[in-house]
């Protein structure tokens, strides 16, 4: 084979510099700076390159990342330094940080003269421990902790891992042993567990799994394969290097030598500091975009550090504190259902109350049949449940070891031939993955749902409307369309239980009041199936009537920006039900009333298109007014920040969304600001 030329020697230098330049402003800075597709392309260049001329390849070449050879059995790796680890505080309440600093300080023989000690508070990552060990720059070994003492040789896997450095920057010392964390951020897991089950394999329960796992198989592919990330938190042996004199300044010198390190890490003065992080990584936590399960205070001086020691395996100066679990084990004693405004039949799974995300779950949604089958969750399965933040709790998976005995598949149709509510049949179209109760209002349940909806706050805003009300007006006949609610009397009213004279009073005030009400909110009201209360606002502008609505075809509907050819299905079959006609007519004659116009010619205000996140508090104006005033001009509000986030208004006490924000690079206004783009379209 013909000797590489000189060009093709430079060519193939500058491929691997521009590669790994690449992965650093990506994993380090956090800054991607070319698309996926460009990487690639210059990745399969060096490939062509180094495949021609072998003599080309290096070891820390970016192409020497995919998988080598299966191993067939790992080799033990004594650790030079001890891999410890550090005590956990129990108590998850911030209270934990007062706890450790009164520890370091009784150690330090510290009073209460002394100024506050000086921490520094880093996230804990909910991943493999790993131990990146570089002979002059180069990354020669990479091992599991172990015991402590003795870990795994997971060198193969771990050169997989786009986001460590083969080779580190800068004048690194001739030895230096990197500690950290590898983990899987939560989308990557989310499209790894999409890729596997498009391909028929199995499911990962969570990211630590997933991420743990692919490190711990004898074949360095496997890694390869699944998207793992890493941040680096502390050091082993070093050789030949003057250590900088704090745990943040540790930190930092890892920056500079392109290693990974998260950028939520702070210098934190005395208990009030730790208590402070603590409380606002909490509010942060969910929207992070990896898991964690606490955080860790460590004494940012290194000779405070080697003054405090260690007791056992655990050292005096670190403390590791945990928020409360986001997912937990328990038993799954049945299934049940729950039935929906639109019929939506839900499987529900009963549970042996267990503590998760702060608060005790006696229930978690299976979502629908596909997902059961999909997780293969049967009943008297022990079972992985998540609760993060606000949303609903969800039964993550089974842990199929601890199955005992032969449990039948769950099958909703056969267990739920018919509602549990109201005895009609349940149904699943072959295209759906949900199945529906029949009965549509015929069902106490989907009824209890619809008046739910039409009362609610963003529909009619009927207040004193609640469930538990709408619930005894429901059993007892009293109602059964919206109708019914506005022609209440006080007697029917004062008769149910726990329902006094003024309360009666008020709601009839209330539904009174909401007689009067605009166009939008009535289309929202009516529940129409995939009408939302924006597309119900928008379908309001367009047609000025109900009438004109009522009378549009699918081709009319769907130039209303936003309607598609299913919206528009589902508005065309709400009015040709004569039922539905009729109650509408009534809702009329007993009163209710609409602002009606002419068709909106649509202002393409400077605003059009662009959307908007509310978060904190405005000096002058509510939040309800601010969306009003965008909405006004064409703009739309959404709750959650995204890459489709035009701007995030900000006011006082923003919280994540904020955070958000400002990882995602997303424009962040003031009231002012707001004020001044207002301005610009009007
Ligand atoms: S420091 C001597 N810092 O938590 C101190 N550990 O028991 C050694 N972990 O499995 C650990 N995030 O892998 C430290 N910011 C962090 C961490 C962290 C996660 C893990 C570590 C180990 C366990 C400590």
């Amino acid at each position: 084979m013909m000797p590489a030329d000189h060009s093709t020697i430079e060519r193939a230098a500058w491929l691997r510099a521009e590669l790994a330049r690449h992965d650093h402003a990506y994993y380090v800075l956090d800054a991607p700076t070319v698309p996926d597709a460009e990487y690639d392309r210059l990745f399969r260049e060096l490939e062509a390159i180094e495949s021609t001329h072998p003599e080309l390849r290096r070891a820390d070449s970016p192409t020497a990342r995919v998988g080598g050879k299966p191993l067939a059995q790992f080799a033990p790796v004594r650790h030079r330094i001890p891999m410890l680890s550090i005590r956990t505080e129990t108590d998850t309440e911030s209270s934990g940080a007062q706890a450790f600093d009164a520890r370091v300080r009784r150690e330090l023989g510290l009073d209460e003269t002394d100024p506050p000690v000086e921490y520094v508070a880093e996230l804990k990552f909910d991943g493999l421990a790993i131990n990146l060990r570089y002979e002059h720059g180069a990354l020669v070994q990479a091992a599991t902790r172990g015991d402590g003492e003795t870990g795994e040789d997971v060198s193969g896997s771990v050169r997989t891992v786009r986001a460590i450095p083969l080779r580190l920057l800068g004048s690194p010392p001739p030895v230096l042993e990197v500690r950290g964390e590898i983990y899987m951020r939560r989308d990557d897991f989310d499209a790894l567990n999409a890729r596997q089950l498009a391909a028929g394999d199995k499911v990962f329960v969570n990211p630590r799994n997933a991420a743990a796992g692919a490190i711990r198989q004898l074949d360095p592919n496997i890694a390869a394969r699944r998207p793992l990330s890493f941040f680096a938190y502390g050091l082993g042996e070093t050789e030949g290097w003057s250590l900088p004199a704090t745990h943040f300044g540790v930190l930092d010198a890892l920056t500079d030598f392109g290693v990974p390190v998260c950028k939520h890490r702070e210098v934190a003065l005395g208990a009030d500091g730790l208590m402070a992080f603590h409380g606002r990584i909490a509010e942060l936590r969910d929207a992070l975009p990896f898991d964690i399960d606490g955080v860790v205070y460590k004494v940012n001086s290194l000779a405070l550090q080697r003054q405090l020691g260690f007791v056992t395996r655990e050292p005096r100066w670190a403390v590791a504190h945990k928020y409360p679990a986001q997912e937990a084990l328990t038993l799954l004693r049945d299934i049940e259902v729950q039935v929906g405004r639109t019929g939506a039949i839900t499987p529900v799974g009963r549970l042996e109350p267990v503590f998760v995300g702060g608060v005790t779950v006696t229930n978690a949604t299976l979502h629908n049949q596909d997902e059961i089958d999909r997780k293969d969750v049967r009943i008297g399965d022990w079972v992985i449940v998540r609760r993060a933040g606000d949303v609903i709790p969800e039964i993550v998976g089974p842990v199929v070891e601890r199955r005992t005995g032969d449990l039948p598949r769950f099958n909703l149709l056969e267990r739920f031939p018919t509602c549990p509510v109201c005895g009609s049949h349940v149904v699943r179209g072959a295209d759906e993955a949900v199945a529906r109760c029949t009965g549509g209002l015929y069902c106490p349940a989907q009824r209890k749902q619809a008046l739910l909806h039409f009362a609610g706050r963003r529909a009619m805003d009927i207040e004193g409307l609640g469930d538990k009300l709408v619930d005894q007006l429901v059993d007892a006949a009293i109602v059964k369309t919206p109708v019914d609610i506005y022609r209440l009397g006080i007697l029917a009213l004062a008769n149910l239980e726990r329902m006094g004279d003024k309360s009666a009073q008020n709601l009839l005030a209330a539904i009174d009041k909401s007689r009067n009400t605009t166009l939008g909110r009535f289309i929202f009201a009516l529940g129409i199936r995939n009408v939302g209360e924006a597309t119900a606002r928008d379908l309001a502008r367009h047609f000025g009537s109900l009438d004109a609505l009522s009378e549009a075809d699918e081709t009319r509907l769907q130039q209303v920006p936003d309607v598609g050819p299913i919206v528009a299905r589902c508005i065309v079959e709400f009015f040709a039900e004569a039922h539905n006609r009729e109650i509408i007519e009534q809702l009329r004659a007993a009163g209710v009333r609409w602002e009606e116009g002419e068709p909106a010619v649509m202002p393409a205000g400077a605003l059009a298109g662009k959307v908007f996140v509310l978060t904190g508090t405005l000096p002058g104006m509510s939040r309800d007014e601010a969306k009003v005033r965008i909405e006004a001009q064409g703009g739309k509000v959404v709750g959650s920040v995204s890459k489709k986030t035009d701007y995030v208004v900000a006011g006082a006490e923003a919280g994540s969304k904020l955070v958000k924000a400002q990882e995602l690079g997303v424009d962040i206004v003031d009231e002012q600001g707001l004020l001044t783009l207002l301005a610009q379209s009007t």
